[in-house]
């Protein structure tokens, strides 16, 4: 077994940057070409233990730009063939579940996600396209390791969320921990390796920082940097808690809750509205200097 490696494929929250209808501030950057910011597709990342087997962190709608933009994803050796091995799920959000649409040409893999999120896939008749023969739905349990192709061991873990933005009836329950948003912990054992993907979370519980504490390196929501941040900007009536994401900055912030992790950090998952995606802001500086990093397609990580 190699070392552990994981490629960023998108480092944007749902709607991407620039998101196709939005004029913010931040997106009117990018839409004018300015240099200081760099677009970015929505969120996913692949890993691997060998190099040659490789396993999606969710599969977003950007899915099949990502492949064609990711060497390592192209197919290899048979005609019909791919280096993707397993995609694991965190979710059922659009933004998480879309792209296994773009993997519907017939190629075998295994999918591994909580009862919860198979049963939005099972659900929707949509997903079949993806054939039972070749596309195992692979049932995880909580806190239960498991294994993936290339060596690799996986283990779902409850961060506090809420159920898809598209199945929300009513007011829905904010910070339950349980099996509709999941983070996920991928390990290697020689040389050893720990890399912890949370894509969402609605606040930093003491266990999800003793998860991230001991990981090597943490790719952690970084939605928006101020809870309001979308009410200010114009682009809607959310707050950040009531979209599931814990904000950035302030005393209840990932920032604060996150300060004494000593894993690389990374914001991921970052909303076009967020004024991180600034290079030179002040927000951005804010966050460089707490010792995060700011995640940007293509980012190569080998631990
Ligand atoms: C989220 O992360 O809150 C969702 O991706 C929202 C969405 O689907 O737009
Ligand atoms: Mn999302
Ligand atoms: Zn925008």
């Amino acid at each position: 077994m190699g070392r552990l490696s994981a490629i960023v494929l998108g480092s944007a929250a749902g709607g991407g940057y620039p998101q196709w209808n939005c004029r913010c501030g931040v997106c009117q950057l990018a839409w004018e070409g300015e240099p200081r910011v760099k677009p970015r597709t929505q969120t996913s990342v692949a890993v691997s233990g060998d190099g040659a087997h490789w396993v999606l962190l969710n599969a977003s709608p950007d899915l099949r730009a990502q492949i064609i933009a990711t060497p390592a994803l192209h197919p290899v050796g048979a005609t019909r063939s791919s280096p993707i091995s397993d995609v694991i799920l965190t979710g059922g959000e659009i933004d998480q579940i879309a792209g296994l649409l773009s993997l519907r040409e017939r190629q075998s893999f295994s999918l591994h996600a909580t009862s919860e999120t198979l049963s939005i896939l099972d659900d929707n008749p949509v997903f079949r396209v993806l054939d039972s023969e070749l596309v195992e739905r692979r049932r995880v349990r909580i806190d239960e390791p498991f294994g993936l192709s290339g060596g690799l061991t996986a283990t779902l873990f409850p961060v506090p969320g809420k159920v898809p933005l598209f199945l929300e009836q009513g007011e829905p329950e904010i910070g339950a921990e349980g099996e509709a948003t999941v983070g996920v912990e991928i390990e290697s054992d020689a040389p050893s390796g720990r890399l912890v993907f949370v894509p969402g979370a609605a606040a930093v519980t003491p266990d999800l920082r003793r998860r991230l504490a001991r990981a090597d390196v943490v790719l952690f929501d970084g939605t928006l940097f101020k809870d309001d941040e979308m009410i200010c900007a114009g682009t809607g009536a959310k707050t950040g808690r009531r979209m599931g994401h814990i904000p950035i900055e302030g005393s209840a912030g990932s920032m604060a809750a996150l300060k004494d992790v000593s894993a690389r950090r990374i914001y991921i998952h970052i909303n076009n509205t967020n004024p991180i995606l600034v290079d030179g802001s002040p927000e951005c500086a804010t966050v460089k200097a707490a010792g995060w990093e700011i995640a940007e397609d293509g980012l190569e990580l080998v631990l």
